[in-house]
């Protein structure tokens, strides 16, 4: 008898604490990208039913989850915190099974979890307001957070441990409840971490997962009018749909979209540091981060030897499954990602000067998988297509310009925003980099990825909405302000009237 494939084992919705089928009756499959013939595991395809069900579960758990004490709460984050980290390798070597990162870059999301799992925690203990005097005697002014209510939270695929911790950490430590809905290309981390937030000991109903297709499951949470505040990351088409949706609603929303990112590499830079930085921020994760360096601007004197590095290396750069510890580059995520990728190479050889790449790789390593070669252009004018739109993919564009000024002018020449950085050893320079880029996030004599969870993350323009993941400003998503005046002088005192002489 021929070998048959084992059957992938099931995996289901997380509602009210219990795992349970979609009432669709239907499953997708999640496959692994660096070889399609392994399929990772079968998962339920939601219904808007479902989604109600997750949504209710949620609002019976809030009453109970809302009275607990903050720091309370952050124990149980805690919890769930040294359990991903009890649980780093399998969760690193699942996501990179699943999703293609090399296996050290997986570890890094799963670290990453870690961290906002432990800043979350503590913010139990903080989540400052502020006491202030008030304008009249005898009277007591304050600002206290309090939790939203239940918290829609819709996450990418890219970072599919460390996105959706810096999202539901901050929800859950102010006292929201949640449902979770990940990308179609990342179920089984999400069902990972979510078996991980039973194990911790969120009370049944706190945490919700609900697998399924964007239109139907990501809509159906954004319409339902229990949910008081969505926070999604993905791409900018469809952040723009559910602002849409959820603009109708009045509802509160947090986006975090595109990026465009450049690296400015001035006359006086350390080439060979600026070579590591950029390689890094271009081809790692396969140049599928929104912080990914996509923009090379070049001072032109130092342009051609540029190039020159970056292509060597890039060169030497082997492609593979991110499970092979000797690979730096793994595949893309999925079929249509390499056709986009393909198309905007077609569109950049019209446009700039092919330096190396710009192939799908399909060699012995790479023959079932999504393998796209890291891909240089030189030559690129700054208002070029593939200087100006998202690829999400191993292409990098280098643009000349002539010193800093016109190099501050390119950088800053498209509509995203999210991170810059700038190598150069002058330190006015850097200051003036750190004050004029219009983006979210600025390295010095970094690349562009390599943020840490302690600080704001988000970006400008057409990056997001104005706000920021991660850091003490993640709390603002998920809380509101309630400002509470007592007055103890017994008698009634009239603010802005009272204390003006007659
Ligand atoms: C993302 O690409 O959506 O700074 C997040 C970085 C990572 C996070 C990236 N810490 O690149």
């Amino acid at each position: 008898m021929p070998d048959a494939a084992p059957e992938p084992a099931t995996f289901h919705h997380f509602i009210a604490g219990r795992w349970v089928a979609s009432t669709s009756g239907q499953t997708f499959d999640s496959v692994n990208p660096a070889d399609t013939r392994d399929v990772v595991g079968r998962f339920q395809l939601g219904a808007r039913a479902d989604v109600a069900m997750a949504v209710r579960a949620a609002g019976d758990a809030f009453a109970v989850w809302k009275a607990t004490p903050a720091p309370k709460r952050g124990e149980l984050l805690y919890r769930f915190g040294a359990l991903m980290a009890e649980h780093k390798e399998r969760l690193a070597r699942a996501m990179t099974r699943e999703m293609g990162k090399v296996l050290a870059e997986a570890r890094g999301d799963v670290q990453e979890g870690i961290d906002i799992a432990f800043l979350m925690a503590g913010e139990g203990r903080r989540m400052f307001g502020d006491t202030v005097p008030s304008e009249l005697p005898d009277k007591w002014a304050m600002s206290i957070r309090q939790p939203v209510g239940i918290a829609g939270i819709i996450t990418p695929w890219n970072f599919p441990i460390a996105i959706p911790c810096w999202k539901m950490m901050p929800a859950l430590v102010a006292g929201n409840t949640v449902v979770f809905k990940p990308a179609s290309d990342a179920p089984h981390c999400a069902t990972l971490l979510v078996e991980l937030m039973d194990e911790a000991g969120f009370p049944p109903g706190v945490v919700n997962l609900v697998t399924g297709s964007g239109a139907e499951i990501g809509d159906a949470i954004v319409d339902d009018p229990d949910v008081g505040v969505i926070s999604f990351t993905g791409s900018s088409a469809t952040g723009r749909a559910i602002a849409e949706r959820a603009g109708r609603r009045l509802k509160r929303l947090s986006l975090e979209l595109g990026g465009k990112n450049a690296v400015v590499v001035l006359r006086d830079a350390d080439l060979d540091l600026a070579v590591d930085g950029i390689l890094w921020s271009a081809f790692g994760t396969t140049g599928q981060r929104c912080t990914a360096c996509s923009r090379v601007v070049a001072d032109r004197p130092i342009a051609d030897e540029l190039v020159r590095r970056l292509a060597e290396r890039a060169e030497r750069l082997s492609l593979g499954s991110g499970l092979d510890e000797t690979v730096d580059v793994g595949p893309l995520v999925n079929a249509p990602a390499v056709d986009k990728v393909a198309s905007y190479v077609a569109i950049g050889r019209g446009e700039g000067e092919l330096v190396t790449g710009g192939e799908r790789e399909t060699g012995d390593a790479c023959a079932h998988g999504h393998f796209y070669q890291p891909t240089i252009f030189t030559g690129v004018g700054p208002m070029s297509r593939i200087a100006q739109e998202e690829i999400f993919g191993p292409v990098l564009s280098v643009i000349p310009v002539d010193g800093y000024a016109e190099a501050v002018m390119a950088a800053n020449s498209v509509r995203y925003g999210l991170s810059a950085s700038i190598f150069t050893r002058d330190v006015n320079s850097a200051f003036r980099a750190m004050r004029d880029f219009e983006t979210g996030i600025v390295y010095v004599n970094a690349g562009t990825t390599g943020a840490e969870t302690h600080l704001p993350f988000g970006g400008w323009k057409e990056t997001g909405n104005g706000h920021r993941e991660a850091g003490h400003a993640a709390l603002d998503t998920f809380t509101e302000w309630k400002a509470v005046y007592v007055d103890y002088s017994g008698r009634l005192q009239r603010a802005q009237i009272d204390n003006q002489p007659s």
